[in-house]
């Protein structure tokens, strides 16, 4: 990649959970930033040759043995350098300041008052609100530091060299309850690093689109569609660089929401057009499935016959030498597997839908530099449907670990149809977009009722929608009671054989957010 990223920013992590976040948010001004581990050295960081460097926040204390440290010759380089909470800290206890420990721990909203005019501040009013979340803070500056503003608590709340291009922020720029973070940022990279704002999706899918056909040459390109906004996007991309040389396969596991089958299909054969294998494999995956009801079985069962069905279809494409996948940039950045990227990070993965390493394809990662929200944002230039480039996250498993117990055909048709009713109530009252994953579950149990004069015996929905950034916690979403009423109100009415519907009130942890 060229002209688009020959502006760099680097934000070195220093164990932050917001360090993404602040690469986001940087991305945002049009200015391509990325992460790289704390310690990078400066010879490094020479060779890169970035506008600035942003130091994130982190959980450790300056006063720490094994705390993170930067390369001290970093602060020779002629680079702008802005330290963010414990990286401020880093900065200033680096060039002869004082960190003080404990007392003062802030965690919360505060007020914000300029105390000079200044090139990091410009623009921004007197007094603004930020976001405060620290135990140590800097109580003594730098000889040739300037204080720029301050709160009262944290009277050092912004900083900078008198003279070189050295600045620290104890609050953090990067989360939305600082709602000028994103002008103080601005400030940063365009104005002090001097980044013309180069970093544009537009010209990115020109580059990349490209770049793909330059490396595909005449063969074909294999890419597993799911219905996702990740394969989706990819899939456009493929077909506006090679057309129909693009070979898309949808595994139809019979596990899929109502209605997703026909709109990929809709999509990619008429709207983009690829040459669209559809695997029919209801039966081969129910039948796999009859009788288990252990989570983890089911799983494994769905990984493999998705391998088997994925397999068979890829073998009858011709002249194919290269698979397509959607993987993103957190997810390069959290395999540890980057020169100057952070350690891996463990997270617990769910690893279905996962393809055997032995597949002989070299791999297409079109995806690999960007960031969810960037994702989405192409998917709409591209011409993706809102629906699909919005739509919440969806196990690879699909409607078998939301059918709790045996999975059947019946018992799938009767969750699909409470599931759309949910979703579509909540689309309807504007709360999709506010929740991060909203679906239904069916339960193994059954509740006695009365419809007219007769008792019944049937089967119990549970709704669940949460809000979460990253899916590893999450709270149950706040749903309007009039919303959760005309909900339950319709799947009893409409989904025969269910007469009652919980609302799934529990947090993750020690909940998780699917209930297998
Ligand atoms: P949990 O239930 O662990 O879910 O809180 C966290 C996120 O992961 C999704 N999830 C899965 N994704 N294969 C997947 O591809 C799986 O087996 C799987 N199980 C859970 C879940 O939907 C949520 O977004």
């Amino acid at each position: 990649m060229t002209a688009l990223t020959s502006e760099k920013i680097l934000v070195l992590d220093f164990g932050s959970q917001y360090a993404q976040l602040i690469a986001r948010r940087i991305r945002e001004q049009s200015v391509y930033a990325l992460i790289v581990r704390h310690d990078i050295s400066a010879e490094r960081v020479r060779e890169i040759a970035p506008r600035g460097l942003v130091f994130s926040g982190g959980p450790a204390s300056v006063h720490g043995e094994d705390s993170p440290r930067c390369d001290p010759d970093l602060f020779q380089l002629p680079i702008p350098i802005l330290g963010i909470c414990y990286g401020m800290q880093l900065v200033c206890q680096a060039l002869g300041g004082k960190v003080e420990s404990g007392q003062s721990r802030e965690y919360g909203r505060a007020e914000c008052r300029v105390l000079q005019e200044n090139d990091l501040l410009r623009g921004l009013p007197k007094e603004f609100q930020v976001w405060m979340s620290h135990g140590d803070q800097v109580t003594a500056i730098p000889a040739d530091f300037v204080p720029l503003a301050g709160t009262a608590s944290c009277p050092l709340a912004a900083v900078r060299h008198r003279t070189r291009p050295l600045y620290g922020l104890q609050f953090h720029p990067e989360v939305t309850h600082t709602p000028m973070g994103g002008q103080i940022l601005r400030n940063f990279v365009r104005e002090i690093c001097g980044c013309g704002g180069s970093w544009r999706l537009e010209d990115f899918a020109e580059q990349v689109t490209a770049e793909i056909r330059e490396r595909v040459g005449e063969d074909r390109v294999i890419c597993g569609l799911s219905g996702g906004v990740d394969s989706s996007v990819v899939a456009a991309l493929l077909s506006r660089a090679i057309g129909d040389r693009a070979a898309c396969i949808l595994v139809d596991n019979g596990l899929l929401r109502r209605g997703e089958v026909e709109s990929v299909i809709q999509e990619f054969t008429t709207h983009f057009r690829t040459d669209l294998h559809v695997v029919r494999a209801e039966d081969r995956f129910l039948e796999a499935l009859r009788g288990v009801v252990n989570p983890q079985e089911k799983r494994r069962i769905i990984g493999r016959v998705f391998v088997e069905c994925f397999s068979e279809a890829a073998a009858e494409i011709p002249q194919a030498r290269f698979l397509a996948q959607g993987t993103l940039y957190p997810d390069v950045i959290e395999s540890g597997g980057l020169r100057d990227g952070p350690a891996a990070t463990i997270k617990l993965h769910h690893n279905v839908g996962g393809l055997p390493e032995d597949m002989s394809f070299e791999l297409i990662e079109p995806l690999r530099n960007l960031f969810k929200d960037e994702v989405r944002q192409l998917g709409l230039q591209l011409g993706l449907p809102e629906d699909m480039v919005w739509r919440h996250p969806f196990p690879g498993p699909g409607l078998a670990v939301r059918c709790v117990g045996e999975v059947t055909k019946e018992r799938l048709e009767i969750l699909r149809r409470a599931d759309a009713i949910a979703v579509e109530e909540i689309r309807r009252a504007g709360w999709y977009r506010k929740t991060a994953q909203a679906f239904a579950v069916l339960l193994p149990v059954q509740s006695v009722g009365v419809m007219g004069d007769a008792r019944t015996y049937e089967d119990v929905v549970a709704v669940r929608a949460v809000d979460t950034e990253d899916f590893m916690t999450a709270d149950w979403s706040r749903l309007p009671y009039d919303l959760l009423s005309q909900i339950a109100t319709r799947i009893i009415n409409e989904v025969s054989g269910v007469n009652r519907v919980v609302y799934d009130i529990s947090s993750k942890p020690p909940a998780t957010i699917e209930w297998e």
